[in-house]
């Protein structure tokens, strides 16, 4: 396995960054997940857009132009012989000194790391998965903006080890006001009389690629869609709710905080949905 680190090609064991990268310090970076399909990157540009974007947010200089990213992008997959997996594209602030000025980094570090992948087993995607609320609150966009998709997930984390308590595969965190956000790492969609729900970005979730792709999908299949604040109330009276995230996909939801939503399985909106996202990935 062969890891692009900036701009170089190194084996896993010898793939290692300085402890004084601000990355490591302070968790100062950003990052993308994207997948490739049958030798495809799925939606590069919708990702590489995002990850300029969080980069001039937080005034980090990508040393490498979009093209250049793209190409490197694209040779760490032809150097891993890789068709089918998933990419972790990371940008850190770089190595600097011990305080946490980003003027002192002289040079932002570019990590590319190409990996097979197998989130959940596909009856998972059928039967759905269990869920719970959790405590940890979403940033709002007054505090570290949910568009930027920054290397701080410590929020994630937390998120993800109280899901891990309660033994469920993802959990539904919310924002100060009570407002389902997202997930630790998957946006969040509910079906309510035909009706498909996700809500707006500034409730505190990130602009998923996968969500965007599910809301044109939405449109096309003729099922109406609304970008609105929604509750836990909403979520357990639903007729079906699922996730969606770049290594997830579209998963089910068959049960949150005890309560069994819809028929207890991936509902007939939710499979459709599945399907036809995996026709448009390749
Ligand atoms: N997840 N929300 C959060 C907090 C995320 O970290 C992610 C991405 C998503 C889904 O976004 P997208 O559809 O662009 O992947 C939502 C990780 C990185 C992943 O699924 O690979």
């Amino acid at each position: 396995q062969w890891i692009y680190l900036n701009g170089e090609f190194v084996t896993k064991e010898n793939a290692k960054i300085s402890v004084y990268d601000h990355g490591f310090l302070y968790g100062d970076g950003i990052f993308e997940g994207i997948r490739i399909y049958d030798g495809n990157i799925f939606r590069c540009k919708e990702h590489l857009d995002r990850l300029y974007d969080s980069a001039k947010s937080i005034m980090l200089d990508i040393p490498l132009s979009y093209a250049e990213m793209q190409d490197a992008l694209v040779e760490t997959l032809r150097k891993n012989g890789m068709k089918n997996g998933y990419i972790r594209l990371v940008v850190s602030r770089g190595p600097g000194n011990l305080g946490l000025d980003p003027t002192r980094c002289p040079q932002a570090f570019v990590v590319i790391i190409v990996e097979e992948l197998s989130i959940y087993p596909e009856e998972a995607y059928r039967e759905g998965l269990r869920s719970v609320s959790v405590s940890p609150r979403r940033n709002l966009p007054d505090a570290l903006n949910p568009k930027i998709k920054s290397l701080n997930y410590l929020n994630n984390i937390l998120v993800k080890i109280q899901s891990n308590l309660a033994g469920v595969g993802e959990a539904i965190m919310l924002n100060s006001q009570g407002y389902v956000a997202e997930g630790s790492s998957d946006n969040i969609f509910i079906v309510k009389r035909g009706v498909v729900y996700t809500p707006p970005c500034y409730i505190g979730a990130l602009e998923g690629i996968t969500r965007g792709a599910i809301i044109d999908l939405c449109a096309k299949l003729g099922y109406p869609l609304k970008e609105e604040p929604f509750t836990l109330h909403d979520v357990y009276t639903a007729d079906e709710a699922f996730f969606t995230g770049t290594a997830a996909e579209v998963i089910a939801v068959r049960e949150v905080d005890g309560r069994t939503i819809g028929a207890g399985h991936a509902g007939p909106i939710t499979t459709r949905l599945l399907q036809e996202f995996r026709k448009i990935v390749t």
